[in-house]
């Protein structure tokens, strides 16, 4: 028997205990063990068997390091029949989370029984996985289809009372003495001469589905996960599961599993898993760098950022101190939070009490004074250097020795910002994404002088507050708006050379974009971006440049706020329509200009908007901005809404080829000119040498 798996027999019952660090993951030797010891309880005087765990968790899923390399016996479905077909019956004691193969593991079980504090779940759909040992097959057999459904294609973990509730569970047992409570209930189990109970005996009764149930689920599904294919295979599973035996439905559950591991969504999925693990790490910094305690925060600024960000710590449980220029802008900063809290409420997703207490958290003034002892400052004012130098130099006469002063600025030079303090090694970024309570990004960026211990804490409280965090250096628009710039102007260009709003949006969104970017600017305000243009000296002189969206400007037409935009909008449901006026107004700039209009596909349109993307994302790894391809991608994954089935735009740029990208972005600078398309030299290398994105992360990361 492997180490990892023992078995010992108290009284009448047999005991299975994994013991596999951290998380009891389905490694070979964990299957291979278990496998082990029931055949070995077959044969001894045990007349029941508890499959427990050892450590903080149930077997928390598959050993996901095993993915894409040649399967290791014995497989996790013998397993599970090896469980199913056992002549005692076997309970299942869980504590912690019984994730993916570990919830499916307790499925094949004859009962399960769990503490309280426990929690069941598929998560596989997260990866773009399905549920590959049965989970489609057996959670709808003794939870019903609905809840199968929901629970499956959500990933979402269930907790054990609701689990029981479910039917996923027999028994929670009292206290958090699990295998005391699991004992006691074997032994019932005994006494009362309980039967083997095997879910897959159950048949659904298909007379309870009703007609269409899976089309609209499917349909549903399909509007929600963008481009992933992993929703419909699973309600293909379920499916199977209503209108096939079992075992022909497990063979079906396989197939469809299989097809997902080699899907490029998949693979997308599993690189923006390790790339967000990865993204936290910062390559320079001792691991054990001491970290600053953050015990209160103040804001500056209580408008759009500064009330989300209040929320972010205030919903865990650390006070803060929102600052504003009067009561009458601090009253509208509080208010906008209590009414996000009350939107919360009603949607049923916090309780009242809990509201209170967070609001509870969150004070206000207009005096520095009382910012004096606070361990953390985020300034969220109006984007304008001069006044932010001017906040950063008070802060510095206000706050503690120690205190860390972080700004939330867009595009400003954290740099300049610093130096107007005496203490610039406390001086970071702390870039959030609007709005700031539900977006799940933060970059930090990292100063010239910015010291070691204020970036570990701002990456370490950072995600305490729920957020992704990747790291950037000091540039204009930093990561993730820099890059944006090109994206933004492309779409506005495609106008002019033939294409309508609605096309081009259309061609973004049917790749997974959640929105496409000439209706994301309507929804922004035009005016906003042409405001920005104005104090710009950097922007070439082209008539043709952003020429629609200041036309539009300059007839009233601000966008979704105004009613129009690049589209009209529906006044009562706000539904974006195409516009004529606009349509035509395009056909006749482009005239003017003499631009010729053409058919453009929705191919080149993506290669139009991605490819700026892509191309000042290669300048920002060989300026040293980003520590690494994978951050780019975190960031447009979670920042900019950029679909997680594609992986991110490096990961796609590899997918589609960097010597593609390349071609194309050459094609692009003879034909529009090289003040919009100037290929980065890393991009050029790489293409050449054949590699990818990937590869040049890698090489980065082996030790030196
Ligand atoms: N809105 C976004 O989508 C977004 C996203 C990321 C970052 N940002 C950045 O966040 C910052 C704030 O943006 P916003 O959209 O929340 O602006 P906003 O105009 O909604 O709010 C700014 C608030 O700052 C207050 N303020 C001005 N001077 C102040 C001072 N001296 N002391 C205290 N409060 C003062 C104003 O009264 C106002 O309520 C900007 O730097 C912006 O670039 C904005």
């Amino acid at each position: 028997m492997s180490q990892v798996v023992s078995y010992e027999l108290q009284a009448n019952i047999g005991i299975i205990t994994v013991n596999n660090p951290p998380v009891n993951a389905l490694a070979q030797v964990v299957r291979e063990g278990i496998l082990n010891a029931v055949n070995t309880a077959q044969k001894d005087a045990s007349e029941a068997i508890i499959l427990c765990c050892d450590g903080r968790t149930f077997i928390a899923g598959a050993d996901i390091t095993e993915f894409g390399k040649p399967p290791k016996e014995p497989g996790l479905p013998d397993v599970l029949t090896a469980i199913e077909n056992s002549t005692k019956p076997i309970v299942a004691a869980i504590h912690g989370t019984a994730l993916g193969g570990g919830f499916e593991v307790t499925l094949a079980c004859h009962y399960r029984c769990a503490v309280a504090s426990a929690k069941v779940g598929l998560p596989e759909v997260k990866l773009g996985l399905l549920p590959g040992a049965g989970g489609t097959q057996r959670v709808p057999r003794i939870a019903g289809v609905q809840a199968a459904l929901d629970m499956i294609t959500s990933g979402n973990p269930v907790p054990a009372q609701k689990a029981k509730d479910m039917g996923l569970v027999d028994e929670v047992v009292e206290g958090e003495e699990l295998l005391a409570g699991a004992i006691s209930y074997t032994k019932h189990l005994i006494e009362s001469g309980a039967p083997l109970k095997r879910i897959r005996d159950i048949t659904i009764d298909s007379s309870t589905i009703e007609a269409g149930f899976f089309e609209s689920a499917r349909e549903r599904l399909a509007k929600r996960a963008r481009g992933q294919i992993a929703q419909d295979r699973i309600v293909s599973c379920l499916q199977a599961a209503v209108e096939l035996p079992i075992d022909e439905g497990l063979i079906r559950e396989r197939e469809l599993f299989k097809e997902l591991v080699n899907s490029p969504e998949s693979a997308a999925m599993r690189h923006i898993f390790f790339a967000e693990r990865q993204a936290a790490k910062i390559k320079d910094l001792a691991k054990d760098t001491a970290l600053r305690p953050i015990k209160s925060v103040a804001i500056l600024g209580g408008g759009t950022m500064g009330g989300g960000i209040a929320m972010c710590f205030a919903n865990v449980g650390i006070p803060v101190i929102l600052v504003e220029i009067n009561d009458e802008a601090l009253e509208r900063g509080l208010s906008i939070v209590r009414k996000n809290y009350a939107i919360t409420v009603q949607k049923g997703k916090l309780p009242a009490d809990k509201m209170e207490q967070r609001i509870g958290l969150i004070s206000g003034t207009t005096d520095y004074g009382d910012i004096s002892d606070v361990d953390l400052v985020i300034e969220a004012v109006f984007e304008n250097l001069d006044l932010k130098k001017e906040i950063f130099a008070k802060l510095d006469a206000a706050c503690k020795p120690g205190a860390i002063l972080a700004t939330n600025t867009s595009y400003q030079d954290v740099d300049a910002i610093a130096e107007a303090t005496a203490r610039p090694e406390d001086v970071v970024g702390m870039h959030f994404f609007s709005p700031a309570n539900v977006m799940k990004l933060l970059e930090v960026v990292r100063g010239e002088k910015t010291a070691d211990d204020v970036l570990a804490t701002v990456m370490q409280i950072g995600k305490k507050i729920g957020k992704v965090c990747a790291l950037s250096r000091v540039c204009y628009g930093f990561i993730g708006n820099r890059m944006l710039g090109g994206y933004g102007r492309e779409a506005q260009m495609l106008l002019l050379d033939g294409c309508t709003p609605a096309q081009v949006d259309g061609a973004l969104e049917g790749f997974g974009m959640a929105m496409g970017p000439l209706a994301m600017s309507d929804l922004a305000g035009l005016d906003v971006g042409y405001k920005a243009r104005q104090g710009r000296t950097d922007l070439p002189d082209d008539p043709k440049l952003y020429r629609m969206g200041t036309m539009l400007v300059e007839m009233g037409r601000y966008g979704q706020k105004t009613g129009s935009g690049f589209y009209q909008y529906d006044p009562e449901t706000r539904r974006r329509m195409s516009d004529p006026e606009v349509e035509a107004l395009i056909k006749e700039e482009a005239d003017k200009l003499n631009v010729e209009q053409a058919h453009i596909s929705d191919d080149e349109i993506l290669a139009r908007c991605f490819y700026p993307l892509i191309n000042e994302g290669a300048k920002i790894l060989e300026e040293g901005i980003a520590q690494r391809a994978s951050d780019i991608d975190v960031v447009y994954i979670y920042g900019y809404a950029f679909p997680v089935a594609k992986g991110g735009p490096m990961h796609y740029a590899d997918s589609v080829g960097l010597k593609n990208v390349h071609e194309k972005i050459c094609e692009f600078r003879d034909k529009y000119g090289e003040q919009y398309w100037n290929p980065s030299p890393l991009l050029k290398q790489l293409a050449e040498e054949g590699k990818t994105f990937a590869q040049w992360d890698k090489e980065r990361s082996a030790p030196q």
